[in-house]
């Protein structure tokens, strides 16, 4: 199996999460060896380090981008986080290729139900319409290939003290395909 780095956005994964951390929590199972980049616990502050992250996106081969979906995008604290570490001489510019041909998988939550994902409805959008589309051209400008993303909605905070054993259902499944998409890389 490849080096796979999982790179976790949540913003409080161990007191504000049931989602994202089944899913982590099951993937730590599923993948051998598997690396988790806690963002939370290592940026309470939004500090990056950004030789740590670096050095742990070099060793990688495939980058998992796990995160909940806030305000139709990633949680501010990855985005600090990619514009911190993807930078011109690392990443992109004329020298900058030390991330070329690493896998990038998308996997993400939303408390929205997926069906309600539809440009005729009221979000107005199609889960790819967002998030997605930028990533691609994150990967095409870094020369990273993606790989896929694997998308479970229905899974909203809101709905945590009703329905816990079907939220962390639907987390474990979730990490099954994203296991089953890694293993086919
Ligand atoms: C600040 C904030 C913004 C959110 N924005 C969205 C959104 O734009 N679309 C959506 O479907 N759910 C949204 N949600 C719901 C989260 O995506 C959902 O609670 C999360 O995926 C559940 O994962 P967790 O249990 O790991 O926290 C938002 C939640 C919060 C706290």
């Amino acid at each position: 199996m490849n080096h796979v780095l999982i790179v976790s956005g949540h913003t409080d994964l161990a007191h504000d999460s049931v989602a994202n951390k089944t899913i982590i929590e099951t993937l730590q199972m599923l993948i051998p060896g598997v690396q988790v980049d806690r963002l939370d616990t290592l940026y309470p502050d939004y500090k990056i380090d950004v030789r740590a992250e670096q050095a742990k996106l070099q060793a990688a081969e495939v980058i998992v981008l796990q995160f909940p979906v806030f305000w139709y995008h990633m949680p501010s604290l990855m985005e600090r986080w990619m514009e911190c570490s993807f930078v011109h001489g690392f990443s992109h510019g004329a020298s900058g290729d030390k991330l070329k041909g690493k896998k990038v998988v998308l996997s993400f939550t939303t408390g929205a139900p997926e069906q309600s994902y539809q440009r005729s409805l009221s979000s107005g959008v199609e889960i790819e319409d967002i998030i997605i589309p930028a990533v691609k051209a994150m990967c095409r400008l870094t020369q990273m290939d993606f790989a896929g993303y694997v998308f479970t909605g229905g899974v909203s905070y809101g709905d945590r003290q009703e329905h816990s054993e079907q939220i962390i259902e639907k987390a474990r499944q979730h990490a099954q395909r994203v296991a089953k998409l890694i293993g086919g890389l």
